[in-house]
């Protein structure tokens, strides 16, 4: 693992957004996997800027994101579809049918399981991701892989633990169905990308960002699998790197 401690969450996200580009400009086809959630909003401001001003172009580029909410429609406002469309999608020159969110509207098990292995399948037709962009849980989750998430695991249902439940309340109107489950990549198919960056700002993520450097490899962490990983760099800012 590479580790890599910037000033200011602004410097994580122009060193992500050199990252992006570098992948971007330097294949046909490339295919990044994308992540939600407050983290990676300044990335996707950056890139929309960079696209705008036709420093980059997505015009080629297959993406693939981490994970949705289970029982929510795709146009729900806090769907990470939604959210994708909203802060990069709808701003930049990507191929509206080639941007992948999980399929995981419906209710029905043995519908979600399909769609999770259709996920899979998608990912390895299109070669397989380049870069792998992830955020980090106050808990060390990755995607939704909450602790105890083996490290073999591939897209899947996950019930996501109170703390996320909790953390990710913040989005959601006081009475607003909230939904407890999602289709997530596994960390195994997080694993099999071909360069993965986690990026991580704040000091609320300083002791999740200690146990997955500095910890032993645990399910109780997931994001310790990164330590497996040949080509993952981890950019802090330098509270998120307050305790290491
Ligand atoms: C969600 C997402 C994760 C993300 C995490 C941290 O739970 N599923 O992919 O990394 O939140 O989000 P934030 O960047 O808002 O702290």
């Amino acid at each position: 693992m590479q580790v890599i401690i910037l000033p200011s969450a602004h410097d994580v996200s122009l060193y992500a957004a050199d990252r992006v580009a570098d992948v971007i400009n330097s294949k046909t086809n490339p295919v990044l996997g994308l992540a939600t959630g407050s983290t990676p909003i300044a990335l996707y401001k950056e890139l929309v800027a960079r696209c705008q001003s036709e420093q980059v172009s997505f015009c080629q580029t297959i993406s693939f994101n981490l994970d949705e909410y289970i029982g929510i429609a795709d146009s729900h406002a806090q769907s990470y579809r939604t959210f994708m469309n909203q802060h990069l999608f709808d701003h930049i020159d990507i191929v509206r049918s080639n941007t992948h969110v999980p399929l995981a509207e419906s209710q029905d098990i043995d519908v979600l399981k399909d769609s999770a292995q259709d996920y899979e399948n998608s990912i390895q037709q299109a070669g397989g991701i380049d870069l792998q962009i992830l955020g980090i849980g106050v808990n060390g989750h990755i995607g939704f892989n909450e602790p105890t998430s083996s490290f073999a695991s591939r897209t899947r249902i996950k019930t996501l633990s109170e703390s996320t439940v909790v953390a990710n309340q913040r989005f959601f109107k006081e009475n607003e169905y909230q939904p407890h489950l999602a289709l997530t990549m596994g960390i195994g198919t997080i694993l099999e990308s071909r360069a993965v960056l986690l990026m991580a700002t704040g000091k609320a993520k300083a002791e999740a960002v200690k146990a997955m450097i500095e910890g032993p490899l645990s399910a109780m962490c997931p994001a310790s699998a990164l330590q497996l990983h040949k080509t993952a760099t981890l950019v802090l800012d330098e509270e998120a790197a307050s305790v290491l």
